[in-house]
């Protein structure tokens, strides 16, 4: 950021709140329901600001979340509201700030940064790579099947409604998100309930209903319903935030639940893997995307993070590997990799008289530890460079499921 006369980068206060609502307003394009929700939602210590004299000229805002990777929750920021003032664009101050928030997430212990970009260059410089990917599902109500059909020899399970908030179904959340790649949860208080849970109102009714059995639901879900064209339509939407199942009778139970709300009800949306099991109960291919979106993803603490995932039990090996990152020297290595039986240990490698071959840039390596993207692809991408001696190895430490994430953020 050109230093100037009053410039600074700090924490938002309450009273900045003055100039950051109009400021997201304008750059994200923001619907007057969100304008007349803002100072509910604003909380000042999660912003951090550039001002001059006691203008805001550029934020950026992280959630403190978990993000699963091999079955194992990493302490990551959650960046969101990421805004320039227009006539302060293009000075590098976005960058600056940006670059604040990476290193303070760091020091207080982040492994990972992820969030969902609206441009890549400003990103990519920063060191991000594709992460994942966000998916809404659609289908027409008809096209569901019916609870009373049964799958196969499951009968559907019961349902019952459930309070909003409700600690079963986060664990229902994580046990889904110890067996995928890329899952998100926020670990403030606000999250479920305004995120997840609980975003129907008086004029968009909704719930939560799970199966009731254990202190981890089978499956759950999260819906409100939504109006389709003017007020003397009658026709809805039913979108689900989340719609998780890990069992048939509970998946059945959950998609003959919606099948309930046909008539009045036309369509059924929900947030969930590119590859939703769910296609495989209904009889046609009717599911359709109604909208797909790419996160991001870097690696804040290299030696860490790579120590801090879950991965295959049955993969042993060594490798030397050195790091290109533009912010963070202690990511640059070189560093000996050393796995036993899906064990990972990392450390400075500066005696050892292998050569680690061309650095892997941080956003290459932060793609390839979220499970984008393979080493071999990556390296025909041009990503990476095919003679680093580390990418068979990474390449059988990283297999798994594509990482994807049920909420937008
Ligand atoms: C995206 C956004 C935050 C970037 O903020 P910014 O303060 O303009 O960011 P920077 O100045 O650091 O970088 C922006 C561009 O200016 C260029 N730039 C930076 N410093 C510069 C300088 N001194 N001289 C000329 N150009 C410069 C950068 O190279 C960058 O180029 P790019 O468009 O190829 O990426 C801003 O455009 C914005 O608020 N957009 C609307 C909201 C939005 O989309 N936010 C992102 C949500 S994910």
């Amino acid at each position: 950021m050109t230093a100037g006369p009053g410039r600074e980068i700090r924490r938002a206060r309450p009273e900045d709140g003055e100039s950051i609502g109009p400021l997201w307003t304008s750059s994200f394009n923001l619907p007057p329901a969100w304008v007349a929700k803002f100072e509910e939602r604003f909380r000042p210590e999660r912003v951090l600001v550039a001002v001059e004299g006691d203008r805001v000229l550029a934020t950026a805002q992280g959630y403190a979340t978990a993000q699963w990777f091999g079955g194992r929750p990493l302490a990551t920021i959650g960046i969101a509201s990421v805004a320039t003032d227009p006539i302060a664009r293009g000075t590098g101050m976005g960058g600056e700030v940006m670059r604040r928030l990476l290193d303070e997430a760091r020091q207080s212990g982040n492994l990972l940064a992820s969030l969902y970009p609206s441009t890549l260059p400003f990103y990519r410089r920063l060191g991000f790579e594709y992460g994942g990917v966000f998916t809404v599902h659609r289908v027409l109500l008809g096209e569901l099947p019916s609870a009373r059909s049964g799958w196969g020899n499951d009968a559907a399970a019961d349902l019952v409604a459930m309070p909003e908030d409700d600690e079963p179904i986060r664990r229902s959340f994580r046990r889904l998100a110890e067996r995928e790649n890329g899952l998100v949860e926020g670990l403030e208080e606000d999250w479920w309930r305004q995120r997840v849970l609980g975003r129907h109102s008086a004029e968009e009714p909704g719930g939560t209903v799970a199966t009731d059995e254990g202190d981890a639901p089978e499956g759950y879900a999260a819906y409100r319903q939504e109006r389709l064209g003017e007020a003397a339509d009658w026709g809805c939407r039913v979108a689900c935030t989340h719609l998780v199942a890990h069992s048939p009778r509970a998946a059945i139970a959950l998609l003959g639940f919606f099948r309930r709300f046909k008539g009045v009800g036309r369509e059924l949306t929900w947030q969930g893997p590119p590859s939703d099991p769910m296609a495989f109960l209904l009889p046609e291919q009717t599911l359709q995307v109604a909208r797909t979106w790419r996160f991001m993803s870097r690696i804040l603490d290299v030696p860490a993070a790579l120590e801090g995932r879950g991965y295959p039990e049955d993969v042993h090996g060594e490798a030397v590997f050195a790091v290109d990152d533009p912010q963070f020297p202690d990511n640059r290595g070189p560093f000996l990799l050393e796995v036993e039986g899906g064990k990972v240990r990392v450390s400075r490698a500066d005696g050892d008289d292998r050569d680690g071959g061309p650095p892997i840039p941080i956003g290459a390596l932060s793609t390839m530890f979220a499970a984008y993207v393979s080493p071999a692809a990556a390296a025909r991408a041009g990503l990476v460079d095919p003679r680093s001696p580390s990418l068979g190895l990474f390449g059988r430490l990283f297999a798994g499921p594509a990482p994807w994430t049920p909420d937008f953020f």
